[in-house]
């Protein structure tokens, strides 16, 4: 596991929708925006599950999962990676389904996704363009 950084963590607070991608056991891709995601500590990020199809038969079959977060202002883009946890139940779950309810009542929260994340890589063009950061 790895913990982002202050400047990873200031671009995330500003991303609104992120671009999750996800790959079948066969890696066949597959990319959904999502807006719910939540860091929940400097390594864990929550994921809620409203309306996933392809993203949710994904990681429960192949668990590696990656976010981009590109801010145009702080000109910051970092490519997170992890590895998925699926949960329909427990305190984690209730958690997540409150903070989906106090947001929009009525969404369904399926299931709470919890991505740790394992590396993380610049993603701005230049020459540190895909340097393993983390
Ligand atoms: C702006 C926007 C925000 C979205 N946020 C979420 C979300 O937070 N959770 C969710 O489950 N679906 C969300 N969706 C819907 C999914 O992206 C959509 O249902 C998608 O078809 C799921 O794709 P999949 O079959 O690849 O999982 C959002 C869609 C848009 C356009």
């Amino acid at each position: 596991m790895v913990k982002l950084t202050p400047e990873m963590k200031e671009t995330f607070s500003r991303i609104k929708l992120f671009p999750v991608a996800t790959a079948s056991k066969k890696g066949i891709p597959n990319v959904a925006p999502i807006a719910f995601v939540v860091m929940v500590d400097d390594e864990t990020l929550w994921l809620a599950d409203n309306f996933m199809h392809k993203t949710l038969a994904n990681v429960k079959e192949n668990p590696h999962a990656a976010v981009y977060i590109y801010d145009a202002d702080l000109k910051k883009c970092f490519q997170i990676k992890g590895s998925v946890e699926v949960k329909t139940a427990g305190p984690d779950y209730e958690k997540m389904k409150k903070m989906v309810h106090d947001k929009k009542p009525g969404l369904p929260a399926k299931s709470l996704l919890v991505m740790k994340i394992t590396e993380v890589f610049e993603c701005n063009p230049g020459p540190h363009a895909g340097k393993k950061l983390l």
